[in-house]
C-alpha cells in the first residue's frame, strides 16, 4: 500500500520547533525544559516542546486575564467576534492537510480519522460562531417604578485540560465556546499530543483572536495540569479525562470555588436484540468499539446480546472485526492504528490478561501484532462470556477490547446496561420502535443511540450520568456554563 509522504509544512512546523503561546507571542518554559513529542506508531520521537510548569501557568494566565479584563474580546460587537470564528473554521479547512498530519503523527490515528477530525473541529467552531449574537439576558416585569434586568456575562478565564485520544476535536471544544461566551481562556493539551493544539493557538492569531484570548501551555498532568487547577485567577476548569484526574480536579477547584466541567470515562453498554438487523448491528458494533483503536471515551465496550441471537451475532462480529486493517496511519487502507502509548500499550494488554484470568472466552484477537514492529499496537480483541461483575466489564481498558455480555430480555438488558459506576453512552439496536424507546428512557447515560453508534454533531448536547461526570459540552447546553447571569435593579423613582 502506497505511504502519504510528510508535507513541507509540516517539516517546517516541527523544525520551527514548537512553542507554547502565551498572550499572543510563542514561548519557550520559563525553566528552559522541553519534553518529547512522540509518535505512537514508531516509539520515535518528533520534536521537543516546551514543559511548562507553574511559572508558566502563571504567565499564560495572567495573560488571560489581563486580555478578559482590558475587555479586547468580550467588548467586541458580537458580529466581529463571529466573523472571527468563521475565518477561524476556514483556517484550519485552509490548513487541513498540514493538521490531520501533525495529527496523525503525534496520536497515531489513520488519516482518513485525522481528517475527520479536523473537519469536525471547524464544524464546532462554525456552530459556535453564530451564538456571539445570540446570548441574551431577560428583562422581568416589574412595577413602573423599576427596571429589573438581566445580562448574561462570561466567567472570565477558563482553564481547559483535555486528552490525547481527539487532540484537536478537545481543544476546540474547550475554546470554541469559551470564546463565543466571551471568556478568554488557557488550554492545556496531554502530554502525549501538544502538536496541533500549538498550530491551532496559532491558528487563533491568524484569524484576529486578539493576544491572550487564547493561551496554549504543553507540559505534564501533575505540573502544569495541576497548577492550573488550582489557580485562584482561573474562573473555570474545563476537562476531559479520566475518571480519576475528574477527582484531583474538583479537590484542586476548592481554593476559590471555580466551575468545573467533567467530562469522564465510561463503559457503554451496546445492546442487540434478537429483532435486530445482525448484520448493521454487527458492523456499528464493531465501529463502535475499535473506532480509534478504543480509545473513545463512548466506546461500546460492553455489548449486551440477546440469547437466542448470541452465537451468530459474535460469528458476524468477528468477521467485521476481521476487515478491521491494523497498521501505519499513513498507509492508504488502514483502519486502526496503535494505541497512544507504551503505557497505555501495556495497560489494554494488562486487561486482556486479567479477562483470560476472570475466565472470559477470547474470541478474537489478543495479541500484539508481531509485524509492525516498535508501535504500540494492539490487535482487535473480542471476549465473550463476560459476565457483568468482572473487571473487563466494570473498568475502563480504553483500547481495542470488546467485552460481550448475553442477556435474557429488555428487563435484564436494562438493569445490566445500568449496573455501572459509568453513565456517559448507550446503544440499543432492534426493530422494534417501542422497545427502542423504552430502552433510551430506562438507561441512565448522557446519550443514547438507536440502530447507530457514535454519531456527534456541535448542536447536540454531551455529557455524562453518574460518574461519567457532569455539565454538557456542544450544543445550546453548553452555554450556561460559560456564562453567568447578573441582576440589575433600576430605581426610576
Ligand atoms: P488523564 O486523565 O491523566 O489525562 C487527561 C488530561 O489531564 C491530560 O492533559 C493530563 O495532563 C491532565 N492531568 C493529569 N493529571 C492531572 C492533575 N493531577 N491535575 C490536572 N491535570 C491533570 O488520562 P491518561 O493518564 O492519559 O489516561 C489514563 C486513562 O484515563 C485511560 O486509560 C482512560 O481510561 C482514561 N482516559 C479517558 C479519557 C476520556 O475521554 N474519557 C481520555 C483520556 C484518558
Ligand atoms: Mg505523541
Amino acid at each position: 500500500m502506497p505511504q502519504v509522504e510528510i508535507l513541507a509544512e509540516v517539516t517546517k512546523f516541527l523544525e520551527g520547533p514548537p512553542k507554547m503561546v502565551i498572550g499572543g507571542k510563542s514561548a519557550g518554559a520559563v525553566s528552559d525544559g522541553t519534553f518529547e513529542a512522540i509518535n505512537p506508531a514508531t516509539g520515535k520521537v518528533i520534536c521537543e516542546v516546551p514543559r511548562a510548569d507553574a511559572a508558566d501557568v502563571d504567565v499564560a494566565v495572567a495573560a488571560a486575564r489581563q486580555a478578559f479584563d482590558d475587555r479586547r474580546w468580550t467588548g467586541l460587537r458580537p458580529g466581529k467576534r463571529t466573523e472571527i470564528l468563521i475565518k477561524l473554521a476556514d483556517l484550519l479547512k485552509r490548513n487541513m492537510n498540514e493538521l490531520t498530519q501533525l495529527e496523525a503523527l503525534d496520536g497515531g490515528k489513520p488519516l482518513t480519522q485525522a481528517s475527520a477530525e479536523v473537519w469536525t473541529s471547524a464544524d464546532h467552531l462554525r456552530y459556535y460562531s453564530g451564538w456571539p449574537t445570540k446570548i441574551f439576558g431577560d428583562t422581568t416585569p416589574s412595577a413602573d417604578d423599576l427596571f429589573v434586568y438581566s445580562l448574561r456575562e462570561p466567567l472570565g478565564v477558563v482553564g481547559g485540560i483535555i486528552p490525547w485520544n481527539f487532540p484537536l476535536i478537545m481543544a476546540v471544544r474547550k475554546v470554541a465556546p469559551a470564546l463565543a461566551c466571551g471568556n478568554t481562556i488557557v488550554l492545556k493539551p496531554a502530554e502525549q499530543t501538544p502538536l496541533t493544539a500549538i498550530r491551532f493557538a496559532e491558528l487563533c492569531l491568524e484569524a484576529g483572536v486578539p493576544d491572550g484570548v487564547v493561551n496554549v501551555v504543553t507540559g505534564f498532568g501533575d505540573e502544569a495540569g495541576q497548577a492550573l487547577a488550582q489557580h485562584h485567577d482561573v474562573d473555570k476548569i474545563a476537562f476531559t479525562g479520566s475518571t480519576e484526574v475528574g477527582r484531583k480536579i474538583l479537590h484542586a477547584s476548592e481554593g476559590n470555588l471555580k466551575r468545573v466541567m467533567l467530562e469522564l470515562g465510561g463503559k457503554s453498554p451496546n445492546i442487540v436484540f434478537s429483532d435486530a438487523d445482525l448484520r448493521r448491528a454487527s458492523k456499528g458494533s464493531m465501529i463502535g468499539v475499535f473506532m480509534n483503536a478504543g480509545q473513545v471515551c463512548t466506546a461500546g465496550t460492553r455489548i449486551l446480546v440477546e440469547n437466542d441471537v448470541h452465537d451468530s451475532f459474535i460469528e458476524s462480529l468477528v468477521d467485521a472485526t476481521g476487515t478491521m486493517k491494523v497498521g501505519d496511519p499513513f498507509e492508504e487502507g488502514t483502519g486502526m492504528g496503535p494505541l497512544i502509548s507504551e503505557q497505555q500499550m501495556e495497560r489494554v494488554t494488562g486487561y486482556i490478561e486479567i479477562a483470560r484470568a476472570e475466565g472470559a472466552e477470547l474470541v478474537t484477537g489478543g495479541e500484539r501484532p508481531t509485524d509492525l514492529g516498535d508501535g504500540y499496537f494492539v490487535q482487535p480483541t473480542v471476549f465473550a462470556n463476560v459476565s457483568n461483575d468482572m473487571r473487563i466489564a466494570q473498568e475502563e481498558v480504553f483500547g481495542p477490547v470488546a467485552a460481550v455480555i448475553r442477556v435474557d430480555d429488555v428487563e435484564e438488558a436494562i438493569r445490566t446496561a445500568n449496573d455501572s459506576i459509568y453513565g456517559l453512552a448507550a446503544a440499543v439496536w432492534t426493530r422494534d420502535i417501542s422497545k427502542a424507546h423504552r430502552v433510551a428512557r430506562g438507561i441512565r447515560a448522557g446519550t443514547v443511540w438507536v440502530n447507530t453508534y457514535g454519531l456527534y454533531d456541535s448542536a447536540v448536547g454531551y455529557g455524562g450520568y453518574k460518574q461519567s461526570g457532569f455539565g454538557r459540552e456542544l450544543g445550546k447546553e453548553s452555554l450556561e456554563s460559560y456564562t453567568q447571569t447578573k441582576s440589575v435593579w433600576v430605581n426610576l423613582k
